[in-house]
């Protein structure tokens, strides 16, 4: 006890001993608070123990939609990994989706993006990959205003335009074994990069494929440094090299394409004194027009486009969103509907007879046509169920949070395992089956985001803006394809030879593309 007095110098002449007692009282109460709170706080979700530092990381290969939905059968639906210092949780479940996507989704909407992200998206100058915000709901507000809209009739009629050129080449191949996948990617690449350059911008097409394959890959690439950030000065992998490259490559060819349309707005401006611009424009244009100065001092009364100013990096990062966004997911959606009914003939046969139906033979589908093909759109919504071409869902929590009594910390990366939910036999009768009829039923379930046993698209804030958009593509492309052309496997293979294996990136397209035989079905004016 005198030795505490001592301590606490209440023995000195002056000394108010209860003021002394209580500056020694103050840290003793935050360590107890802070080892209350630990001992308080809630458990992690179920998961795989890691080891010490690495944490999972040796399961890297279980980081799969099918790996994830594999471990939920262990743990659950929601599950906790930890891979070196960054924590991770998979939701594999209907109600806990419904739990990040609706009930917490302030907690849930960032986005999670690795050392390659950052980089190749200018710093997230983008919309995808931008932590949920005030800067996010802006570049939201844009896109989907000047991106995105049914307004922009241009991107509306890119589609149409490259499918019947598709329609065309097929055509041209009668009889003779046609790549499905390699047709229908070169055709949302082709609508794509139209709808974002313009149909003058043909000649650097290839290209510009070349700079996105080289993007998709350091995206996808595994770097050690995002996980355990102490490496990162090491970069042991050389992949800050490749980065550096591939951006520069983006740079020239995008700025040329931005210079070049600066150029035509300004001698257009000239010739018609600043007239507003009536013909089509693409989505370069669109965002130049919030880009330039001028349309900033021309529309002071509009807010929103007072509220932010584009730069160049801006505009590129978006260009490389729609890019990604709307070219392997509708591509691989289209692959899927054509290969799950070619191996459902009876279900092939049906949606071609309400084609024959509704359209007749003598004419090709259009859009009117679409509200009353009702069974090839059931087709199209249980390929984006059993196939959702986004299968992960990654976002990242923006504070400390809890789910089902389990905790959820800070910047925790967040799969959402859209793949494994489509498929989960808690919500889905005969889950692994390809049966368009179960969406005849009017209970059944939507993929708007309102269903969370069906998010093809996401469901709430970060939910896909551009889902009409691939709608319409997806729609427009495979009825077209079944309307013109009977199709039949090649070499006599049956359809239950046909490989249903996919492979895991940003996408989950088709582990070998579809290859088919075209004959026609329509009267011979029509092609
Ligand atoms: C069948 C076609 C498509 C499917 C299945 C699809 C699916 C998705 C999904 C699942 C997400 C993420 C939702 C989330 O994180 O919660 C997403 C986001 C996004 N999609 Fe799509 N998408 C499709 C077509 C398109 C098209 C055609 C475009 C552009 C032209 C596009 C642009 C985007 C963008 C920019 C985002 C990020 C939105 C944000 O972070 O705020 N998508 N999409």
């Amino acid at each position: 006890m005198d030795a505490l007095t001592r301590y606490l110098r209440l023995d000195q002449p002056g000394a108010d001993p209860y003021f002394t007692l209580l500056l020694a009282l103050v840290p003793l109460l935050i360590i107890l608070g802070v080892v209350f709170r630990r001992s308080r706080r809630l458990p992690y979700p179920p998961g795989p123990k890691g080891l010490p530092i690495i944490g999972n990381m040796l399961m890297l290969d279980q980081m799969t939609h099918r790996g994830l939905a594999g471990l939920a059968k262990k743990y659950g639906g929601l599950l906790h990994l930890r891979m070196g210092f960054v924590h991770m949780v998979a939701v594999q479940s209907a109600e806990h989706a419904r739990q990040v996507l609706q009930v917490k989704d302030n907690v849930f909407s960032n986005r999670p993006a690795t050392i390659a992200i950052t980089y190749l998206t200018y710093d997230r100058a983008d919309m995808a990959f931008a932590h949920y915000g005030p800067f996010w709901r802006q570049m939201r507000k844009i896109c989907v205003i000047r991106v995105f809209s049914r307004k922009r009739a241009e991107s509306w009629r890119s589609v149409r335009e490259e499918v019947d050129k598709m329609v065309g080449e097929v055509a041209r191949s009668l009889g003779s074994p046609v790549n499905v996948g390699e047709l229908v990617f070169k055709l949302t690449m082709d609508i794509t990069y139209r709808a974002a350059f313009g149909a003058s911008a043909k000649e650097g097409r290839d290209e510009f494929i070349g700079i996105l394959q080289e993007f998709s890959k350091l995206f996808g690439a595994f770097n050690i440094s995002d996980f355990i950030p102490y490496l990162g000065r090491v970069d042991p992998q050389g992949i800050q090299a490749r980065l550096v490259k591939a951006r520069q490559s983006l740079d020239k060819f995008i700025d040329y394409i931005i210079d070049d349309h600066m150029e035509k707005k300004r001698r257009k401006d000239a010739t018609r004194g600043g007239d507003e611009d009536t013909d089509d424009t693409d989505m370069v244009d669109d965002l130049l027009a919030f880009y330039s100065e001028e349309a900033k001092l021309n529309s002071e009364s509009d807010d929103l486009q007072n509220s932010i100013k584009l730069t160049k990096d801006n505009i590129k990062a978006i260009i490389m969103d729609v890019m990604f966004g709307g070219t392997e997911t509708v591509a691989s959606a289209i692959e899927w509907v054509l290969a799950e009914l070619m191996r459902s003939p009876e279900d092939l046969k049906r949606v071609q007879k309400e084609l024959a139906d509704v359209v007749g033979i003598d004419r090709r589908v259009e859009e009117e046509d679409f509200d009353k093909l009702t069974f090839l759109r059931c087709a199209i919504k249980e390929t984006l169920r059993l196939h959702p071409p986004i299968p992960l869902l990654l976002h990242e929590t923006a504070e400390d949070s809890e789910i089902s009594g389990y905790f959820i910390p800070k910047k925790t990366r967040v799969m959402i395992n859209a793949w494994a939910i489509g498929r989960d036999p808690a919500s889905w009768d005969d889950p692994d089956t390809f049966r368009p009829s179960r969406f005849l039923n009017e209970n059944a379930p939507d993929f708007k985001g309102s269903n969370f046993e069906f998010i093809p698209f996401g469901s709430g804030r970060r939910s896909c803006p551009g889902m009409q958009l691939g709608l319409y593509g997806l729609e427009y492309a495979v009825a077209n394809l079944l309307h013109c052309f009977t199709w039949e496997l090649p070499d006599g293979m049956k359809p239950a030879d046909m490989d249903t294996n996919d492979v895991f990136g940003l996408t989950a397209p088709r582990a070998t593309r579809l290859v088919a035989v075209p004959t026609p079905r329509l009267l011979r004016a029509v092609y």
